[in-house]
């Protein structure tokens, strides 16, 4: 039998009935757990508009990323279950402010080009951070974003679509676009965490192989990406130090405010209050589908004992 570093070491994937440290534990399920939680409410920004769709095919398309978001914090959930903790315990967790969820989820979505820009950079950035965690040591979590990965790379191609679609038309939807970007592109830069210097985890999470890059390194990745996209669709990325660095062979740009991001994490966002008031009224009116789906298995469990 392999010890929990052996595995590590050999880059295997650690499996739910392995030994492993109760640090490890408890990173997985805070990661695992703030990850299915910023899936959950992460329907909320865009939700806000299915109805207000301008047409039946855009209405389809955003419902089935809607639900994607749905089924990622499903998986996300069952994969925390593996090491050992309840999804409604987690949920609890969420609904007391006990446990986080991405600060992107807390900007409002004001206009119908903040959908294509949510889907273009914050899905981008998703991307960006959640590829390498397909590599993550924990094979639950490691196999889940497998497929949640394919599913926001159509998210992404959908939001550029859009905005392309928009950037094609009318002198106003060209305006509505590079005002999203405005207002997404900093915070889209905060989504991958505070900077090195100042991320209490990423050490511990690098040497356990959790993460495969640190928070600037992925945020890097993003700028290096996304400049080429932004020049192709035509807007202005908001950062007047953003400039090709040929010695670093990557842009520079500039700083983003990080105590804005702190503020938003601990609760001082536009949508902080909203998102989580949303969110527990969801849970408190889904009770009775909890409770029937309790007493529909429990009928049938006597059924098949009898
Ligand atoms: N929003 C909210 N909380 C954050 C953010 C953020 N953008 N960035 C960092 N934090 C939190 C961390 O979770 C950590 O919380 P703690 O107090 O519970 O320890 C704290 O701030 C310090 O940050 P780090 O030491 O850098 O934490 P970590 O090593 O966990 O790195 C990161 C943060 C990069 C977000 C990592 O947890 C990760 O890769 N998570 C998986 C991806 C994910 O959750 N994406 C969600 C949004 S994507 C989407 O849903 C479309």
């Amino acid at each position: 039998m392999n010890t929990f570093d052996e595995i590590v070491a050999a880059d295997r994937r650690v499996e739910p009935r392995d030994d492993m440290p109760d640090g490890y534990r408890r990173t997985m399920v805070r990661q695992i757990a703030q990850h299915a939680h910023s899936e959950i409410i992460g329907m909320q920004p865009e939700g806000d508009w299915i109805t207000r769709a301008p047409s039946l095919r855009r209405k389809a398309i955003l419902l089935a990323k809607v639900q994607d978001e749905a089924g990622h914090g499903l998986y996300l959930y069952s994969a925390a279950e593996t090491l050992g903790v309840e999804r409604t315990d987690l949920t609890e967790r969420l609904i007391s402010g006990r446990q986080k969820y991405s600060s992107i989820f807390n900007y409002p979505a004001l206009s119908y080009a903040d959908v294509g820009v949510i889907g273009w950079l914050v899905d981008g950035a998703a991307i960006c951070n959640q590829v390498p965690l397909c590599r993550s040591s924990y094979g639950p979590y490691a196999r889940a974003m497998i497929r949640i990965c394919k599913e926001e790379s159509f998210h992404q191609r959908q939001g550029y679509e859009l905005l392309m679609t928009m950037m094609r038309g009318t002198r106003a939807q060209q305006e509505a676009v590079q005002n999203a970007v405005d207002r997404w592109w900093w915070p889209s830069l905060m989504m991958f965490g505070p900077p090195d210097a100042d991320s209490p985890n990423t050490a511990q999470s690098m040497a356990w192989k959790i993460k495969r890059h640190t928070n600037d390194e992925l945020r890097q990745r993003f700028v290096d990406m996304t400049v080429p996209q932004a020049d192709r669709l035509g807007v202005r990325l908001p950062d007047p130090e953003l400039r090709w660095n040929a010695e670093r062979g990557h842009h520079d740009f500039g700083t983003p405010d990080w105590d804005e991001l702190r503020r938003v994490i601990s609760g001082g966002g536009h949508c902080n209050a909203e998102r989580i008031e949303r969110r527990r009224a969801a849970h408190e009116n889904g009770a009775w589908v909890r409770e029937a789906a309790e007493a529909y298995a429990a009928k049938h469990g006597r059924e098949r004992r009898a």
